[in-house]
């Protein structure tokens, strides 16, 4: 059943396409969009087949067909290595692109520092840096880019959970200087999972991802070469890359080494403050689209006072619901690739093995079948039944089953705390005519930014 919900604006979305484009118009048009080059049909459609001279790709909107990848035989839909090779030169060996064993024992010694208990402790350097963002954009004028200060939040929220340094400090500068070079020379992410290319043909590394990945590798090896002295003098801080760094594999025994933990680093980096900060930059955006909700959010946070204590956030209903609004609509991961080892049959169809199947948060996240007013920013649906089926069916901004990401319930804290100590202190503004537009990077980011006017309450 369908719950009454109210009227509610519709954010930007790219315009689908007509649902018949060739092949080669869709590659055209995805080489230079992603998210504008799909069909209106993808977002009522269970599945969808497309077909290149090397393999096929498999869009799967179904649940059950999502289940049964993600959660019932995960092992037999590994990541797919045509994403592992673009990510190689930055990630290495690190969780996110590894698979069978290896994953799992990187996995046992990595989720013990993302647990409840764990979180908590992290909690005072989240306040710290939102406390820290408050005074940039209180210093920032009327006018703010929205993407580059939760960029600039998220990265700090990273660097203090993890190395109890600031984004002042000189190394932590660095990393995140790097890393924005590296983010304009990197295609796509997912480009590679339908581009026609036989799985030989050379992957092409622009220069200057490979010369800026090193640079980001070489800083990160400084910060856990001195995190393995201090750990081996005692003198070490207790926090994630302590807690990361100690912790061995209860079935083998094994720690990672300093030169392992780069490439943990690394990832750690990468996917907690690229996707927190696109989070945070669509809800700021969103919040300014609707004066009734932000006021609402504000309210709420008024309670938080100036330094939030972990418990008062817990109680942010609204606040929650509208920063799972913003994942919805603008999910930071638009799409997941896999590849299936065995011959699977997809709704009455054939799979051979090494095809790729992407699941796509984008699509389901906006499927006419689930949801209500699929494109309009809606807080209130979390609150109705449909809310909650659809929460179950078709919202995966994180991902699910054994491979879900690490840093959920981290990223569910810190989005919510750091979006209500904004809301609590500024008004935030559209700028007519500015309205951003979403385009794939390696998040969901907007073509020309999220400019915003700020005041002060
Ligand atoms: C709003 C914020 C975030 C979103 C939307 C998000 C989303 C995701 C998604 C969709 C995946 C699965 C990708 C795939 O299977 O291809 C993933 C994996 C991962 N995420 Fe997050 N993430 C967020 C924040 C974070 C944070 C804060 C951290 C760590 C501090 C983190 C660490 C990781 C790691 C290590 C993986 C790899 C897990 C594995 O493959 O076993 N993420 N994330």
């Amino acid at each position: 059943m369908r719950d009454n919900l109210p009227e509610a604006p519709v954010p930007p979305k790219p315009a689908p396409r007509a649902d018949r484009v060739s092949l080669l118009t869709y590659l055209r048009l995805f080489r230079r969009d992603i998210l504008s080059a799909q069909p209106a049909r993808l977002y009522r459609a269970w599945m969808a087949e497309f077909r290149t001279p090397f393999f096929r790709s498999y869009l799967c909107n179904d649940p059950a067909l999502i289940d049964r990848v993600l959660k019932e035989r995960p092992d037999d839909f590994p990541k797919s290595n045509r994403i592992r090779a673009g990510l190689e030169p930055l990630l290495g060996n690190s969780v996110f692109v590894t698979n069978g064993e290896t994953w799992k024992s990187q996995r046992r010694i990595i989720d013990p520092a993302f647990e409840g208990g764990r979180l908590k402790d992290t909690f005072p350097a989240m306040v710290a840096a939102g406390q820290s963002a408050l005074a940039r954009i209180g210093a920032a004028g009327d006018e703010i880019e929205a993407e580059e200060e939760m960029s600039h939040a998220a990265a700090d929220v990273i660097f203090r959970t993890l190395f109890s340094i600031p984004i002042g400090h000189e190394v932590a500068a660095n990393v995140f200087r790097e890393f924005r070079a590296y983010q304009r020379t990197q295609p796509i992410l997912n480009l590679a999972a339908f581009l026609p290319l036989p799985r030989w043909f050379p992957r092409l590394h622009r220069r200057g991802t490979r010369a800026s990945a090193r640079v980001i590798r070489g800083l990160i090896a400084q910060l856990t070469r001195e995190r393995a002295v201090a750990i081996a003098e005692g003198t070490a801080p207790d926090d994630l890359a302590t807690k990361i760094m100690t912790t061995e594999d209860p079935q083998t025994g094994q720690r990672f080494t300093p030169a392992e933990m780069v490439d943990q680093v690394a990832i750690f980096f990468l996917a907690g403050h690229e996707t927190s900060a696109s989070a945070l930059a669509w809800s700021l955006y969103l919040l300014a689209l609707c004066p009734d909700v932000q006021e609402r959010v504000a309210a709420e946070a008024s309670a938080l006072g100036e330094t939030p204590d972990f418990a008062a956030v817990a109680k942010l209903r609204y606040t929650r619901d509208v920063f799972r609004e913003a994942l919805r609509l603008y999910p930071p991961v638009p799409m997941m690739v896999r590849q299936n080892l065995c011959p699977e049959e997809f709704r009455g169809r054939k799979v051979k093995p090494g095809a790729q199947i992407v699941l796509s948060p984008w699509h389901l996240h906006r499927h006419e079948r689930f949801w209500t007013s699929p494109d309009s920013f809606c807080p209130a649906r979390w609150q109705t039944e449909e809310g909650r089926l659809a929460a179950r069916d078709a919202f995966m901004p994180f991902s699910a089953g054994p491979r879900v990401c690490t840093g959920a319930g981290f990223a569910m804290i810190e989005g919510v705390l750091i979006l209500a100590m904004l809301a609590r202190a500024f008004r935030f503004a559209r700028i007519p005519g500015a309205d951003p537009v979403p385009v794939a990077h390696l998040t969901v980011r907007a073509k020309d930014g999220i400019r915003l006017r700020v005041t002060r309450r």
